[in-house]
């Protein structure tokens, strides 16, 4: 049916009382919108006359028609909040991660991004499209990108890959969406760490029937416990160089065992490397990886730590015999990820500037971590332990007693301190209890002990109770 003056009035008069349309903003020309609605000129003619007649519009000549920017609207209601009613462990996870506050997690220093340099990149990332890459985005990612992560996993993590075997994806869930959508099979056994990272303990409760958790001590996974338990698992996913939360690396002698197991039982061992990058007392720890002889690893990489979380760009390194699955799977399921960004990540590691970004942020985190220890020791000498790691984005100031660190970290959170409580990271009646702690975005030894200086006397009181 063909609208009348009267509908277009009602469409105009509606979306500027609900703000959709705002005081001062622009409308399409009469000839535009009667080309758009398929209409005569003379009906959108007749429906702005009304409108500009009632002081809704106003008509600026050759500047074209607005809302009359000097229009008083009422107040609108406010639309009611819809609670959300996830779990806990996740609704909390969630609050830290978005929140606006100190000690986050994760988020790698905002202050010492190369912000000049990646403008400059972006622009000529920007200019540089061709209209042939205006086209539909290739499935695994750019070429060029995919070649430098290729040459930087070679270099920086030990690996021997090439750009055929690297996937560009959309981050962290994708990656484990993809290979369960690749590999996996229904009722396959999924293994992971517990404790573990929250996403990924959601995720896989969420898409996997048979999941199983696995302990972690000082030495990373217990792979014992694993091959005593579940040395029919088809997928174990761990974070080896740097355990999500506890921050322990996985022995070499365990790495040598549970790639031994894998090859054996045809297993698929998925090692998410989120934040490998930063070892800080050695030299820079090479993946799990990179000793897997038999290809049974599915390595994860990420740009959230290195680069920026927002930027949404991770990769898969698929295993040789998998690249056949992964291009099935990825045709059916994905949309591919933006060439544009892509672009710009490519060059950022192209021209050397990924490297120079990493080695500084090295140092800095060192720094920042010491200062994030030593404000803790100073405001709080004798309540927490804290088991310093090598490497990493985070500490965890365990508690020396009492199990409450959930109450705790809420303390801390109502003072804008985004700490997160271990215990919620934990899927087993036996936990470890303390705050997990982002020291990446600390900016001095006096800004760090302020901070806890705000939660102190709280704090004591509570341990006290
Ligand atoms: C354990 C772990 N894995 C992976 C990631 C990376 O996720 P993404 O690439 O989606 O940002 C994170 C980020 O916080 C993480 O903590």
């Amino acid at each position: 049916m063909r609208l009348g003056y009267r509908d277009i009035y009602e469409r105009y008069r509606h979306n500027i009382l609900s703000g959709l349309l705002r005081p001062g903003d622009k409308v399409p020309s009469v000839r535009v919108l009667a080309d758009e609605l398929e209409v005569a000129r003379k009906t959108v003619e007749t429906a702005y006359a009304i409108l500009v007649g009632e002081g809704y519009l106003v008509s600026q000549g050759a500047k074209g028609t607005r809302v009359n920017p000097d229009l008083l609207l009422p107040k609108k209601a406010e639309c009611p909040v819809q609670a959300w009613t996830a779990d806990t462990q996740l609704r909390s996870m969630v609050d830290v991660r978005d929140r606006e506050g100190y000690f986050r997690l994760g988020i790698p220093a905002l202050d010492a991004f190369p912000y000049k340099k990646w403008l400059l990149l972006s622009g000529k990332a920007v200019r540089a499209m061709s209209a042939k890459e205006m086209t539909n985005p290739p499935l695994m990612g750019y070429p060029p990108l995919r070649e430098a992560i290729a040459r930087y996993l070679s270099v920086s993590r030990g690996l021997t890959c090439t750009a055929e075997h690297i996937y560009i994806t959309g981050g962290y869930r994708n990656n484990l969406t993809l290979i369960l959508d690749a590999l996996a099979t229904r009722g396959d056994k999924v293994v992971i760490e517990n404790p573990g990272y929250i996403f990924g303990q959601q995720l896989l409760r969420k898409k996997v029937e048979n999941l199983h958790y696995a302990p972690v001590d000082k030495q990373g996974l217990n792979v014992d416990y694993l091959l005593k338990y579940h040395s029919d698992a088809r997928f174990v996913c761990i974070t080896p160089s740097h355990h999500s939360p506890l921050a322990v690396t996985l022995s070499l002698p365990r790495k040598r065992q549970l790639l031994e197991w894998a090859n054996a039982n045809n297993a698929w061992i998925i090692e998410d490397d989120y934040d490998g990058e930063f070892h800080y007392t050695r030299k820079v720890l090479p993946a799990l990886k990179s000793i897997d002889n038999e290809d049974r690893v599915i390595y994860m990489g990420t740009f959230s730590k290195t680069v920026m979380p927002a930027l949404r760009i991770s990769y898969l390194v698929m295993p040789r015999t998998t690249l056949n699955a992964f291009h099935e799977a990825g045709e059916i399921t994905e949309s591919a990820q933006p060439v544009l960004t892509q672009k710009i990540v490519a060059n950022f590691l192209a021209e050397g500037h990924f490297f120079r970004h990493l080695k500084k942020m090295r140092t800095l985190y060192q720094q920042r971590r010491q200062m994030a220890l030593d404000a803790l020791s100073l405001v709080f000498p004798d309540l927490f332990d804290v088991e310093v790691n090598d490497g990493g984005m985070h500490i965890i100031a365990f508690l020396r007693h009492g199990t409450e660190d959930v109450h705790l970290a809420k303390i801390w959170q109502n003072a804008q301190l985004k700490v997160s409580p271990l215990s919620e990271w934990y899927n087993s009646p036996e936990k470890r209890y303390g705050l997990i702690m982002g020291y990446t975005n600390i900016h001095s030894s006096e800004e760090a002990v302020a901070l806890l200086q705000r939660v102190a006397k709280e704090t004591r009181e509570w341990f006290k109770a």
